[in-house]
């Protein structure tokens, strides 16, 4: 992040924030309520594109990407990088939600890939039992 700046309106809720986020790490936003993680985070997969009145200034890797590159949709983006503040799923199977993120990333080359990659999804969040 380079000088990013946001806004709700005539609202800023990011003030010039320049960090450089570590590749492989886990990195920690901690802070009061209302001091602006949420809307960070959101800046990162542009998930704010979708707020009326609101508007970005400085660069983010992705923001910086997606506004010069055209072929950087929002949901090009946002496939990249996902994030919840509550898990909500999907109104579909307990499969068809942890399979979502493998098609809609083609990361299986078939269907019995794609259940193998489900279950082992499953086992390690301690959600499979026979
Ligand atoms: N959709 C929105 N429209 C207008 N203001 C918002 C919106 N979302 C958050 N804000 C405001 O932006 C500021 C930062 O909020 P947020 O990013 O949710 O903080 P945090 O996640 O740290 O609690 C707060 O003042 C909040 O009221
Ligand atoms: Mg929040």
């Amino acid at each position: 992040m380079e000088h990013l700046s946001f806004f709700y309106g005539e609202k800023r809720a990011l003030e010039d924030i320049s960090i450089k986020i570590q590749p492989n790490m886990v990195t920690a936003f901690i802070g009061p309520s209302g001091c602006g993680k949420s809307t960070f985070l959101r800046t990162l997969n542009r998930m704010n594109d979708i707020i009326p009145g609101a508007r970005v200034d400085g660069a983010s890797a992705s923001t910086a990407t997606t506004s010069t590159a055209p072929a950087w949709t929002w949901s090009r983006c946002a496939a990249r990088s996902g994030w919840c503040q509550k898990s909500n799923p999907f109104p579909k199977s307990i499969f068809e939600n942890a399979a979502y993120g493998i098609r809609i990333n083609r990361m299986a080359s078939s269907k019995s890939e794609l259940a193998g990659r489900v279950e082992e999804s499953l086992k390690q969040a301690a959600l499979w039992t026979r």
